[in-house]
Parts: structure tokens; sequence; C-alpha cells
């Protein structure tokens, strides 16, 4: 299936802690968003897109990112490591730009997106409503 393109916004503004003491935290996201552009780039990737992003309302679960494409769901995944998750990151976004709606098949999805899951909210084209 053609990919489509896709969206992942990283939040730049989560602060990692790093010790006690209240000033000692890093923004783990700037790096993040910096590497995973860098492997999209050196994988030709074209149909997946970074943006930093300032707050995606779950500060307690750095590094945070969110999924998002035309007439796709949405994800917003937490939890996750800019040192160990790069690739799964990239991976999971190119799964997401392949799928038809957004949801890709939870054995295809990398073990940190599979924990890390925060929600998804359907796209504004979906019109079926779950009838109760
Ligand atoms: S500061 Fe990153 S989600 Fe709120």
């Amino acid at each position: 299936m053609a990919k489509t393109p896709v969206t992942i916004f990283v939040c730049v503004s989560c602060r990692r802690s790093l010790g006690d003491a209240e000033e000692s935290f890093d923004q783990p996201g700037r790096g993040l968003a910096d590497t995973l552009k860098a492997r999209l780039a050196d994988g030709g990737q074209t149909s997946v897109t970074v943006t930093p992003v300032e707050c995606l309302a779950v500060c307690k679960r750095p590094c945070t990112v969110a999924l998002a494409g035309a007439d796709k769901w949405t994800y917003l995944i937490g939890d996750l490591d800019p040192e160990t998750h790069a690739e799964e990151i990239v991976a999971a976004a190119l799964s997401f730009a392949a799928s038809e709606n957004g949801i890709v098949p939870w054995r295809e999805r990398p073990a940190s997106f599979r924990k890390g899951v925060i929600a998804r909210v359907p796209p504004i084209s979906a019109s079926e409503a779950v009838k109760s």
C-alpha cells in the first residue's frame, strides 16, 4: 500500500528529571526530534515529517509523540526513550503512513508503542458512530 504523508509531532517541552533537585532536568524531546529527522533523511523517507511542538498534555510521561495524518486516527504515545526507541518510532510512523486509516495491527506495533499508548483520536472524517 502506498504511504500517505504523516507527521510525528514531538513534544520538546517535557522535562525529564535528572535528580532530586527541581532544576535538575533535561528536555529529551529536542534530541529525539533531531534524531528522528536524521534517521528519516538517512533512509530517504519523505512520507514522514517531524514537527517539534509544545506540550501535548502528557507531561509526566516523556518523551511524548503524536502520529497524525489526513483521514487517519491520531495516536498519542508516551514513555519513549530518545536513545533506545528512535528506530521503533520511525518504523511505527512508516507503518502508520502505509495504513489505510492509521490503525496498525497490534502485532505489528513495536513494544514501546503497545506499552506507551495514551490515546487514539478518530479522524474528523470519521462518519460512522458506534451504535449502542
Ligand atoms: S510538556 Fe511535554 S507533554 Fe506537556
